[in-house]
């Protein structure tokens, strides 16, 4: 076999950035770099680990305790603090009362909104919108900061393929590029472009690394990942969220290949310090370090210390072992007083780049002007509006005309608190909009009937089903609102079997046996329920938990005030018994098609071995998902034509033009998202069948039509090798400009040396 030519590009960028000439960031990183040192000179060993200690006030132990701790400067940060006075008074403690004066940093999981609440990470993936997703962390931001927060433990970047793993919810889903995208956005809303600016707090890229390969999608499980994978899936939102400048990096509660990540040196030191240059402090999940006893891997709490601080982990969160153990590791030579001094000048360049020094208080009465405004509360109905996918509209159900009469039924129609999602300390249910308040104000109540059915998502009483009866029986359409409730997403909520709980699909069956369009609005952390009911429905809204403005959102979308264009972030699998299923999936030896896969009911009794469709896929389940990743439809129509490219080859250096155009052949203004992928059709690694590569957001009138244009760079179509270095291999792609990663219109290129 003949091999190619590997093309490697190593470090180029960075040494191009150590030709600049020095910016005013640099001049000031400088002074910070200064100011760290002259505070590392005078510091006690004790003072250093104290700073590399984070810990929760209600787990901590009594007021009075926690205060002495502050003030023999035994702890550096605070997670879960609740209130600007309580700040101010902790802060004051550290300042005045410690030797050092050194200020804490405030953590606090501040993951889709403060008190306004967007929708949850997933359904913000799903809008595509880079700038809305940019703004809601920045109105996060702003509202934490108000509170005295100074530091979120977000974004959640874990890219996930596995629905049944709870904190699918918190992620952006299962493709590496708009995990980047979710990753790049948050990081510059939270931080801006001035960390010191007091609406600003510092960013966490959580959780490193390969949390969301949790096998069985049980949550804190084992993973398995190759390297290849770890450097091509995993590794690029990280990479990306570094480059924005992510202020911190927390490691994940998983081992990988059976290491834990927060003992893991070469993941930690080598590659996320060293090669990606992240240069802000690395903090422990709550207790990793200790965890890793259970884990197998550490002998005991001292055991711990020692092998995190190698695998720099610069802060513990929650457990003590670095308090308790660093001093007398440092007598015994098992760890290295350069790690501790860095691990501390890690925390310190953040705290100084955070402003806390020069302006550690917060102004008490902040939070009455910032808390959510007018101005919050519209970006999070339109993040939530365009978060929504419409995956099906037989006969245009959808919109309905204002005045129809509407049966609103469904668990989850009223319901303030469910709307809003997982990890949502600071949010309050009576900011909530709900459904049935949104539809009463537009639609009128007159022409809304409305009956839960069930009380709560998993209720399995039929007791409601009567009043939703005569609720469907007095109006003309049904719009039904089902799926999770908030609790069962998110951290530890993983589900073997992917249905909606309780009696909802009673329910839905019995809606739909009334003869009347049935429209189905889901709202639910993860894909879900749909195998078993979606023929019940003429149309379905796939909401995630929407957030504060759920309803007013939904309305809009329902009424046609609004048109769907969310698409799909992570494939949506027929069962549980399909995943994983992802798009970026690999072709193997004997790919399925349409002509060469077998029903099992096609199998001939006493078939002989052998002789049928012997290709990837599932007798039962064929070899395509539910729905594929990237789709998503409108109330209009999009018709894609004329692709083309700027050269049928091209060279390590070179960049491509791929054209395309895409036309509104509906009858309303809609927003398509318009995707690009690529596809290596021969390496030395085997390759996905397809990646995202691009992406673009275009809006049209009826019968408009654009050029979309994308750029791509050699650059961007190669792939990381098992040890890190980026190849690119000559020879030939396929490309496509697509609505989704099943369709689209195809070209070829060639890579040329
Ligand atoms: C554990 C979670 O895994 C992490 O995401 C979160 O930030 C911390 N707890 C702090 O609450």
């Amino acid at each position: 076999m003949m091999f190619k030519k590997t093309f490697l590009i190593v470090g180029v960028l960075m040494m191009l950035f150590g030709a600049c000439s020095p910016t005013s960031t640099q001049k000031s990183d400088n002074d910070i770099e200064g100011k760290v040192d002259a505070l590392l000179k005078e510091m006690t060993l004790e003072e250093k680990i104290g700073q590399m200690s984070q810990v929760d006030p209600g787990v901590f132990g009594t007021p009075e305790e926690l205060k002495a701790a502050i003030k023999n400067g035994e702890i550096g940060s605070l997670l879960n603090v609740f209130g600007a006075e309580n700040v101010n008074e902790l802060q004051r403690t550290a300042i005045e009362e410690s030797r050092m004066g050194i200020p804490l940093i405030i953590g606090r999981d501040v993951i889709h909104g403060y008190r306004t609440i967007f929708p949850i990470p997933l359904g913000m993936a799903a809008s595509w919108n880079e700038d809305l997703v940019r703004e809601s962390a920045a109105i996060a931001a702003r509202e934490a900061a108000s509170m005295g927060i100074n530091w979120t433990f977000a974004p959640m970047i874990d890219v996930s393929r596995d629905p049944r793993w709870g904190r699918i919810a918190e992620s952006a889903g299962e493709d590496p590029l708009l995990n980047s995208m979710v990753a790049r956005a948050m990081v510059q809303g939270y931080q801006g472009d001035d960390l010191s600016d007091p609406a600003t707090i510092a960013a966490c890229a959580k959780h490193y690394i390969g949390y969301g390969a949790a096998e069985g999608g049980r949550d804190y499980n084992t993973t398995i990942i190759p390297d290849i994978y770890l450097h091509n899936i995993y590794m690029p939102p990280f990479r990306e969220a570094v480059n924005a400048g992510a202020a911190t990096v927390m490691t994940a509660f998983n081992d990988i290949n059976g290491i834990p990540a927060t003992g893991h040196e070469r993941n930690n030191r080598q590659i996320l310090k060293n090669e990606l240059g992240f240069d802000g402090f690395v903090v422990s999940d709550w207790a990793s370090i200790e965890e890793m006893i259970a884990h197998g891997y550490a002998a005991d709490g001292k055991h711990a210390a020692e092998l995190a601080l190698n695998a720099a982990v610069d802060m513990e969160m929650s457990s003590r072992t670095y308090v308790n153990n660093l001093e007398q590791l440092l007598e015994e030579g098992k760890v290295k007083q350069e790690w501790i001094d860095d691990a501390v000048r890690r925390i310190l360049r953040v705290k100084f780049r955070l402003g806390l020094f020069d302006n550690p208080y917060v102004d008490v009465e902040l939070a009455e002007k910032v808390l959510v405004t007018d101005e919050h509360l519209e970006v999070a109905e339109k993040l939530a509006e365009e978060s929504v996918v419409l995956l099906k509209n037989d006969n245009n159900t959808l919109p309905l005309k204002k005045g129809t009469k509407v049966a609103l039924v469904g668990p989850l129609a009223d319901q303030p608190y469910e709307q809003l999602g997982t990890w949502i300390f600071d949010g309050d249910e009576n900011d909530s909009e709900t459904v049935l308040e949104a539809f009463n104000a537009y639609n009128g109540e007159n022409n809304v009937a409305f009956a839960e059915g069930l009380a709560y998502s998993r209720d399995k009483s039929e007791k409601g089903f009567r009043d939703a009866e005569r609720a469907i029986n007095q109006s003309d359409v049904v719009v039904l609102v089902v799926g999770e409730e908030s609790i069962l997403s998110g951290e530890a909520k993983t589900l073997a079997e992917l249905k909606f709980p309780g009696k909802q699909n009673e329910l839905i069956e019995l809606a739909a046996s009334k003869g009347k369009p049935v429209v189905m609005v889901v709202m639910a952390g993860r894909p879900t329920g749909l195998r078993q009911t979606q023929d019940f429905a003429d149309a379905v809204l796939y909401a995630w938990h929407p957030g504060t403005m759920a309803g007013p959102a939904i309305a809009n979308l329902v009424f046609g005030e609004a048109v769907p264009s969310g698409k799909l972030p992570v494939t949506f699998p027929k069962g549980e018994g399909q995943v994983p299923v992802y798009y970026a999936h690999k072709m193997s030896g004997r790919p399925a098609s349409e002509e060469n896969w077998t029903h099992i009911d096609e199998i001939p009794v006493h078939a002989v071995q052998h002789s049928l469709g012997n290709t990837n896929h599932s007798l039962d389940y064929g070899f395509t998902p539910l729905y594929p990743f990237g789709f998503g439809l409108s109330y209009t129509t999009f018709e894609y034509s004329d692709m083309n490219l700027s050269s049928e080859t091209m060279t390590q250096n070179d960049e491509l033009t791929i054209t395309a155009t895409i036309k509104n052949s509906g009858k309303v203004t809609g927003t398509e998202v318009v995707q690009l992928y690529t596809r290596d059709l021969v390496a030395f690694y085997t390759r996905p069948v397809r990646e995202l590569k691009d992406y673009k957001r275009v809006t049209l009138q009826p019968g408009e039509s654009v050029q979309v244009e994308f750029t791509i760079g050699a650059d961007e179509i190669g792939f990381y090798l098992p040890d890190g270095t980026y190849t690119i291999e000559p020879g030939d792609f396929h490309v496509w400009v697509a609505p989704n990663a099943a369709e689209g219109l195809q070209n070829e290129f060639e890579v040329v040396e």
